[in-house]
C-alpha cells in the first residue's frame, strides 16, 4: 500500500504535458478486438486502468507489444477467447467495453459485471438495450453478463438518458451491424468523438458523433489504423484547478482548449487567468478568488469528473459557492475528508453548500475514489501543514504519474509506501510466538 505525503503551501510554477483521455483510451483499446489486422495506439497513458485493459486483451489470446511508455502495437487476429473474468472487471467499470467489441467481432461475449468508482448506482440498461435492438440476446448469471447474436442487425436506438458507456458499447456493437444504425440521445463527450474517429480509420462509417445523433452504417472489414488517443480532459482540468489552488502560474501543454471550455469558463467566474494557444494553456492567479455556482452536466455542461476539484478549490474562494451534482448520486462522499482539513461545507441530497474559509490546514486523510482523491491533492497543495492520502491506488487508476508532474511543477509530494494492515498484523504475530 502507498500513500502520498504533501507538504503544502508552495506556488506550483512551471509547464505540464497531459497524457493521453483515460476515458478514451479505455474504449479505443478494446475497439482495436474489432479489426482484422495490427492496430498501434499511441498516446496511451500510464494507468493502472489502461494496464487492466492490456491485460484482459493478452488474456483473450491478442498479442501485445509495448513499443514505448505511450505506445502499443495490439494483433488482435489471434484472439481466442471472449470472456473477461471477475478478476479483471471487478477493478474497472470500462470493462464493460468489451461487450460491444467484442459483440460486434465475434457475435459474442462473457464478461462478468463492471466494477470501478463507488459513485452509487451504476445501471447498465442502457447497454443492454443497445445490444437487443442490434439483434442480441443477453442473460445475467452468477455476476456474467452472455450475450450472443446469430447476426446483428442496424436499428433505433434512443437511449433513455444520456450515457457516455451505452453510447460507446452501441457503436462498439453497430460498426459491422449489417445495415444502419441510428443512436438518439446519444452523449456527446470528446472521447465519444475519439472512439468515432479511431473507428473510422479503421474504415467504419460513423457520422454525427459529437451530437445527439449519431449514424453507423455497418461495414463487413475493419483494417488496422495507427492511431493518437486525444489529451485527457480531466487531468488537464485538474492540474488547471490545482495551479488556481496554490495560486501559480503554469503553462499546461498537450491539451484541446475547445475540450476544456466549461472548466475554463467556470475558473475564469472564480478569478482564475487564463490565456490559450493552439494546444497549450496558461493559468495563472494574481488577485482574489471569488465564489461561483457549478451544476454538473453531461458535455458541453460541466463534467462530473471535475466536480470534486471545482468544490475544493471553492473552498478557499470569498464567499458562498453552491455545487449540485446531477451524475452520480454519492459523488460526495469527499467532503468529509475535507472537512478534516478545515473546509466548511453542508451537503443535502445533490446539492453542496461550500462556505469559503480561504485556508485548509493538511491532514491525515483517504481518497474514496479516482476524483476524490484527485480533490485531496489539490487540498493538500494548498493547505497548510502536511498532508497524508491514504488508498493512492484509485488516484493512480486514471492519473499518468501525478506526483511526478507536481514535483516538477514544485510541489513537495512524496509517494510512500506502507506496509499493509495484514502484514503488519503478521510481523506482530510472529514477534509474539
Ligand atoms: N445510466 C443509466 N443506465 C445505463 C448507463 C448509465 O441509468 O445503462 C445513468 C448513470 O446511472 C448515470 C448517467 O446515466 O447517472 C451517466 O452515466 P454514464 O453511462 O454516462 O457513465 P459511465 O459511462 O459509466 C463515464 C466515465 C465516468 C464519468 C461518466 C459521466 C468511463 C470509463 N467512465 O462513466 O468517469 O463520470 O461517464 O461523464 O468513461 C471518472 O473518470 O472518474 C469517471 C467516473
Amino acid at each position: 500500500m502507498d500513500k502520498f505525503v504533501i507538504k503544502g503551501g508552495r506556488k506550483l510554477t512551471g509547464e505540464v504535458i497531459i497524457s493521453g483521455a483515460k476515458n478514451a483510451a479505455v474504449a479505443i483499446l478494446p475497439a482495436v478486438i474489432l479489426s482484422d489486422e495490427v492496430c498501434t495506439i499511441e498516446n496511451v497513458p500510464s494507468i493502472s486502468d489502461v494496464n487492466i485493459c492490456i491485460q484482459i486483451l493478452t488474456e483473450m489470446g491478442a498479442s501485445v507489444t509495448k513499443i514505448d511508455k505511450d505506445t502499443y502495437r495490439i494483433d488482435p487476429t489471434t484472439i481466442r477467447n471472449c470472456c473477461v473474468p471477475y478478476e479483471y472487471a471487478r477493478k474497472m467499470r470500462a470493462s464493460y467495453y468489451f461487450l460491444g467489441a467484442l459483440l460486434g467481432k465475434f457475435k459474442k461475449a462473457r464478461v462478468s459485471m463492471p466494477g470501478g468508482c463507488p459513485l452509487g448506482d451504476r445501471p447498465i440498461d442502457q447497454h443492454l438495450k443497445a445490444f437487443s435492438a442490434l439483434g442480441a440476446e443477453y442473460t445475467l448469471t452468477q455476476g456474467m453478463i452472455d450475450l450472443t447474436a446469430d447476426k446483428l442487425k442496424g436499428s433505433q436506438i434512443f437511449f433513455d438518458v444520456v450515457t457516455v458507456g451505452a453510447t460507446m458499447n452501441a457503436m462498439l456493437a453497430a460498426v459491422k451491424a449489417e445495415g444502419l444504425t441510428v443512436i438518439e440521445n446519444a452523449a456527446k463527450e470528446p472521447h465519444i468523438v475519439d472512439l468515432a474517429n479511431f473507428l473510422n480509420s479503421m474504415g467504419a462509417d460513423i457520422m454525427g458523433a459529437g451530437t445527439d445523433v449519431i449514424k453507423i452504417r455497418g461495414v463487413e472489414h475493419l483494417h488496422g489504423a495507427d492511431y493518437a488517443v486525444i489529451p485527457d480532459q480531466i487531468e488537464a482540468g485538474t492540474f488547471m484547478t490545482a495551479v488556481a489552488a496554490t495560486k501559480g502560474d503554469v503553462m499546461i501543454k498537450n491539451v484541446i482548449p475547445k475540450h476544456l471550455e466549461s472548466i475554463t469558463k467556470k475558473l475564469e467566474k472564480i478569478g482564475v487567468n487564463i490565456e490559450q494557444f493552439d494546444d497549450s494553456i496558461r493559468v495563472w492567479v494574481d488577485g482574489p478568488l471569488v465564489k461561483a455556482n457549478v451544476k454538473t452536466a453531461p458535455h458541453p455542461g460541466f463534467p462530473t469528473d471535475m466536480q470534486s476539484q471545482i468544490a475544493t478549490l471553492l473552498t478557499l474562494a470569498e464567499g458562498t459557492s453552491i455545487v449540485t451534482e446531477n451524475i452520480w448520486e454519492q459523488r460526495f462522499r469527499y467532503v468529509d475528508e475535507l472537512r478534516r482539513m478545515g473546509a466548511d461545507i453542508t451537503v443535502n441530497g445533490k446539492v453542496a453548500l461550500i462556505e469559503g474559509t480561504g485556508k485548509l490546514m493538511g491532514a491525515p486523510v483517504k481518497a474514496c475514489d479516482l476524483r476524490a482523491g484527485a480533490a485531496l491533492i489539490i487540498a493538500g497543495l494548498a493547505a497548510s501543514g502536511v498532508t497524508e492520502i491514504e488508498d493512492i491506488y484509485h488516484i493512480e487508476r486514471g492519473y499518468d504519474c501525478m506526483e511526478g508532474k507536481l514535483r516538477a511543477l514544485g510541489a513537495d509530494i512524496e509517494k510512500v509506501s506502507v506496509p499493509d494492515k495484514q502484514s503488519v498484523k503478521h510481523e506482530e504475530v510472529k514477534k509474539a510466538i
